[in-house]
């Protein structure tokens, strides 16, 4: 099966505008002639790993054009997927117009989905919603394509960050001709492929009562995690994929990162006795995460 189209290229072969194209695949229609596109879809030659220890394994790759993964083999996808907003990545422009964005977004949770089990889940942190350079539903628009793409919404998680910064823009200041609203939390969307019920895998758990009462109120509060700290432009903190990890996988799963950034997600895996596994464009970020996997085994309280 293909994963990945290069559109652009196929477009200016054909002659034709790019949207189009995309349009006519997406309806399922053929654009003639037919056999010419079939012959330029094109699959990425699989790549090595650039780290793969102690049941973790790191790729040095795009994601969305990987074919590092087999389909159906991914138990739950925990990740942060660039929000757009301006943010300084090493190799991510993250200053896409909103419908390229989201076509990049249906782009990845369609390769997230091909790799997933049929019960396999995604717990995906994205922003509600984005107040700066017009407003937007960014939370409800990744959802939205999530469920055109064949993922099934199961639940919403509000992640309150206790972010108080963003409350320095106000709009119109105590005047109804132009306020902001702004909630400083994120979300985290739950969806699932196939079925909800966990049928495959150890059927071990390793969540505590007091974890599972309280983490299944959908309202989470812990801090977000520093930058400068960590050494990346946009980690979350532990505590998230943790939660998700041990909520929404049995003990030895298998679960992705498409996003790695950092790495925090393969740390809890790791942590968890979980299988990790991670794609980051960036080399910088790569070793970053290697780093702070490495240190982790040496001294794990302290990362
Ligand atoms: C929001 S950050 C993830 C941060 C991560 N959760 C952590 O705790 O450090 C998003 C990451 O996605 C990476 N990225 C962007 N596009 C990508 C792609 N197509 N494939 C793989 N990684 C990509 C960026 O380099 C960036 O590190």
């Amino acid at each position: 099966m293909v994963d990945w189209v290069d559109y652009k290229r196929i477009a200016s072969e054909l002659q034709v505008k790019e949207e189009d194209l995309k349009a006519f695949i997406k309806k399922g229609e053929n654009l003639p002639p037919t056999q010419e596109i079939e012959d330029n879809l094109s699959t990425n030659p699989p790549v090595k790993p650039v780290f793969s220890e102690n049941d973790v394994t790191i790729y040095h790759d795009n994601f969305i054009t990987s074919s590092a993964l087999e389909h159906e083999t991914i138990d739950l996808i925990v990740t942060s997927p660039p929000y757009n907003l301006g943010i300084d990545y090493s190799n991510h422009d993250d200053t896409d117009e909103y419908d390229d964005y989201l076509w990049f977004t249906e782009q990845w949770l369609t390769k997230a989905y091909q790799v997933s089990r049929s019960d396999g889940r995604l717990c995906m942190n994205i922003p509600l919603d984005k107040n700066k350079g017009g407003q937007q539903s960014v939370g409800a628009d990744i959802t939205k394509i999530a469920k055109d793409v064949g993922w099934q919404y199961h639940s919403t998680i509000i992640w309150n960050e206790g972010n108080i910064s963003r409350r320095t823009a106000w709009g119109s200041w105590m005047s109804a001709s132009a306020p902001y609203v702004i909630a400083p939390v994120e979300i985290i969307v739950v969806m699932y492929k196939e079925n909800w019920k966990k049928t495959s895998g150890s059927r071990e758990n390793d969540i505590t009562r007091d974890e599972f009462m309280a983490w299944t109120n959908g309202v989470w509060t812990f801090n977000g995690e520093s930058k400068k700290r960590i050494g990346h432009p946009a980690p979350f903190p532990r505590e998230l994929p943790k939660r998700c990890i041990k909520l929404f996988s049995f003990v030895g799963a298998t679960v992705l990162d498409p996003f790695l950034g950092s790495g925090t997600t393969l740390i809890e895996a790791w942590d968890n006795k979980r299988v990790g596994i991670g794609f980051d464009l960036s080399e910088e970020y790569c070793q970053l995460a290697e780093k702070r996997l490495t240190d982790t085994w040496l001294k794990p309280k302290l990362i």
